[in-house]
């Protein structure tokens, strides 16, 4: 899948998103950026083909998909093993991958390193670290070798431990301050988007303003540049309770379920598979040939 923006070919690029910004009259309903995760090819195909703005291959993959407790266990072999897979699925939207915890969190050149693999051997267009202040220098770094960074403050699941549990934040006038520090220093490293996620809409409204480049809340009310949600939550493919913002469109978990058990069904009394659904032997006295199973039109 070739995915080389090529001007007017409708594929989603950084500066499409940084120009929407500035765009007179932003933010307005219509050119509100469409986010989604994906962590595979066919939710990538599905999720592009559907008209979404951004793919985040998120490290959530690490609950929603490899059944870990947080998102802190996910390898960067994880995430590269991931972003190739959406890489071949999408061809509109703008990939963005996910740094996932210690990629990012040593020394700058092995993180440019790093990062540079998910550019280079998976395809991602830009990718994502979580932090504010503290990680100028790396944003600047990555920025600086061509590779467009998206940042994340607010409650940054990676800190969990250091947070203390996944909480709102930003609540009180000194934690908003902060807030509001981390994302400008975001943008004043380089990014060219800041997620926002579980503050108090009017925090995030207040950044929104401030800064020049795109906010895609999560958690974070509808005032943002964009949204974006972990697409297992919205397709009902979780199995622990969503947290208040998380809107369910679909329950694909319960379609799941009800298809299996059809089958298990139908296997136990014997109706799957049918003759319809069966290959037939030649009928005697023809010569039997050797023929690929499809070449009758029967695959
Ligand atoms: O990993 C992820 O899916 C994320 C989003 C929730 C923003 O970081």
């Amino acid at each position: 899948m070739s995915v080389v923006p090529n001007p007017g070919n409708g594929k989603i690029t950084v500066p499409d998103l940084l120009q929407r910004k500035s765009a007179a009259g932003f933010p307005s309903k219509t050119q509100k950026i469409t986010c989604l995760t994906a962590y595979d090819y066919p939710t990538a195909r599905l999720v592009d083909e559907a008209g979404v703005d951004v793919i985040l291959v998120g490290d959530s993959l690490g609950m929603v998909v490899l059944g870990h407790e947080s998102t802190l266990p996910v390898t960067l072999e994880d995430m590269l093993h991931h972003t190739r897979a959406v890489r071949r699925g999408a061809r509109r939207a703008l990939v963005v991958a996910d740094m996932p915890f210690g990629s990012y969190h040593t020394d700058t050149s092995e993180s440019l390193r790093n990062a540079v693999r998910f550019v280079k051997e998976a395809g991602a267009e830009a990718v994502k670290v979580e932090g504010g202040e503290r990680r100028l220098e790396l944003i600047a770094r990555l920025t600086e070798a061509e590779i467009p960074v998206m940042g994340h403050v607010g409650l940054t699941p990676q800190s969990l431990h250091a947070l203390g549990g996944y909480r709102v934040q930003g609540k009180t006038p000194d934690t908003a301050e902060q807030l509001l520090r981390d994302a400008r220093a975001v943008e004043a490293s380089g990014a060219f988007a800041v997620v926002l996620e579980a503050v108090p809409r009017e925090l995030a409204a207040k950044i929104t303003t401030d800064l020049r480049i795109p906010t895609i809340g999560i958690g974070a009310g509808p005032d943002c540049d964009g949204q974006v949600l972990v697409l297992h939550d919205m397709l009902g493919l979780t199995f622990s309770p969503l947290p208040k913002f998380a809107r369910r469109y679909a329950n694909v978990g319960k379609i799941i379920s009800s298809a299996v058990r059809e089958y298990c069904a139908d296997v136990r009394a014997g109706m799957f598979p049918s003759d319809a659904e069966s290959y037939h032997a030649a009928p005697t006295g023809k010569e039997e040939k050797e023929a690929p199973v499809n070449i009758d039109g029967d695959w």
